[in-house]
């Protein structure tokens, strides 16, 4: 199994309260207060083993993880050490990567409308490599190499036409999509880059078919599209392409009846297509974000109110919900939860776990058995650690919440909690309002 395939941090225990990386969660929810993100070192480095491991057979595969999951300087710094590269899809992203002491060749700037001035900033940092996603990134990123002398080492992103049963808000492979080309473009800007684009050096070919994937069928589609695409360039061009970019999107397990795949079935599909196509591609890489990060990540809450529906159901609300984590609300997204401070108490209550901001789609959890909860207790939801601190938002003006890595019964905070000054820092009062 490899620990995506887990619900909890490979180091849960239950003893008197949970505890994860050795730390009691109930003490950390004391010592950083709540809510809280928690990130276990010893999980995290685990799934990058297991991704190295499954591709063991391969010399040159680079993993970059998709930054978009978790972009911390902390947790960027921990992939590095792990060998890992970084898709990066902002300045910001690019910015917190070169911050944090990467090599910025083992850096892919990926998205569908760049702006020309992240593409300075890339080309200035020494991005190693643009996957250009359209017809005006393909220009304005061989304008701005042109200005600068320099050459744009590419690859370009297609649309395989595949359609993937995840949400339909995280599907981007199915033809009717806001990224990349049409396989029935790819002739046309092969052409260009050929006849005009002389600062763009295409190395090859990326794909991305959406996130929170189960079904091994798609990564085994999309790679024989790629690989397919790669020999026929080959053989109507006579390019050789040696760069092939599969994407992420590998699931994880939110709860006991997700049955996400293991990561082996990533460099099974690579197999599979380049035996079938006899074809031998030099560079692989794979881009996963949430099944790197997210079973790391817990999140602590307390319980403060609760309300009984005359003869409905009992809401129990904690200390935060839709802004540190949005996921439930945009994509009905389901979580496991447990009692930090009541590991070994039995469940008797049915709850709905609400969260603290205004609006009635706040709700964590429907409907989930708990032992009896009180003003106080700690819950920790588990699988929290992708898209969750990186979707957050300061709605109803409220401070999100700290981050710190646990490993070795020893924690560290990684992001501070914001203050009540960092919410008004970037405020301003137009001289008119200013009172003297
Ligand atoms: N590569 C590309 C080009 C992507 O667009 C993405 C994710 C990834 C890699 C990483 O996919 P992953 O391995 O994390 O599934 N906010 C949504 C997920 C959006 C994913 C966007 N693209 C959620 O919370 O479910």
């Amino acid at each position: 199994m490899s620990e995506n395939q887990f619900i909890k941090p490979i180091s849960t225990e239950k003893k008197d309260n949970l505890t994860i990386g050795g730390c009691d969660l109930v003490e950390l929810a004391k010592e950083y207060g709540t809510p809280l993100y928690v990130i276990d070192e010893a999980t995290l480095r685990g799934i990058c083993k297991s991704y190295k491991q499954a591709f063991k057979e391969y010399e040159n595969i680079k993993m970059m993880y998709a930054c978009k999951a978790l972009c911390t300087s902390a947790i960027i710094r921990i992939l590095d050490e792990e060998d890992f590269g970084f898709d990066t899809v902002s300045a910001g992203e690019i910015y917190t990567v070169y911050k944090s002491g990467v090599d910025m060749q083992k850096v892919l700037f990926n998205g569908n409308n760049k702006s020309a001035q992240e593409i300075q900033l890339a080309l200035e940092y020494g991005v190693g490599r643009f996957s250009v996603d359209n017809f005006h990134e393909a220009e304005l990123l061989n304008n701005i190499a042109a200005a600068k002398g320099v050459t744009a080492e590419i690859l370009l992103r297609i649309t395989p036409g595949i359609e993937c049963h995840t949400h339909d808000y995280i599907k981007t492979g199915q033809t009717d999509s806001k990224f990349g080309f049409d396989l029935t473009q790819l002739d046309s800007i092969i052409n260009l880059i050929k006849t005009s684009y002389k600062n763009l050096n295409l190395r090859g070919l990326h794909a991305h078919i959406g996130s929170q994937i189960f079904e091994t069928q798609c990564y085994y589609d999309e790679v024989e599209i790629l690989v397919k695409e790669i020999a026929r360039i080959k053989k109507e061009y006579g390019i050789s392409l040696d760069e092939m970019n599969i994407g992420g999107g590998l699931g994880v397990k939110y709860t006991e009846s997700d049955t996400p795949p293991s990561v082996s079935v990533l460099s099974d599909a690579v197999t599979n297509a380049m035996n079938k196509y006899a074809i031998d591609i030099p560079t692989i890489y794979i881009e996963p974000g949430r099944s790197i990060i997210s079973t790391a990540g817990v999140t602590l809450y307390t319980v403060g109110s609760t309300k009984q529906v005359p003869n409905g159901r009992k809401y129990v609300a904690v200390d935060g919900g839709m802004a540190d984590n949005p996921r439930p609300s945009m994509y009905q997204a389901q979580y496991t939860a447990e009692v930090a401070n009541k590991p070994g108490c039995e469940n008797t209550e049915k709850v709905t776990i609400a969260g603290r901001f205004c609006e009635s789609g706040d709700i964590l959890i429907e409907n989930v058995d708990l032992p009896k909860l009180e003003a106080g207790d700690i819950i920790c939801f588990y699988n929290t650690g992708a898209y969750n601190y990186s979707m957050s938002s300061n709605y109803n003006r409220v401070e999100k919440p700290a981050m710190v890595l646990v490993n070795n019964s020893q924690s560290d905070i990684i992001v501070y909690r914001e203050t009540l000054d960092n919410l008004i820092a970037n405020d301003n009062i137009p001289d008119r309002l200013r009172r003297k």
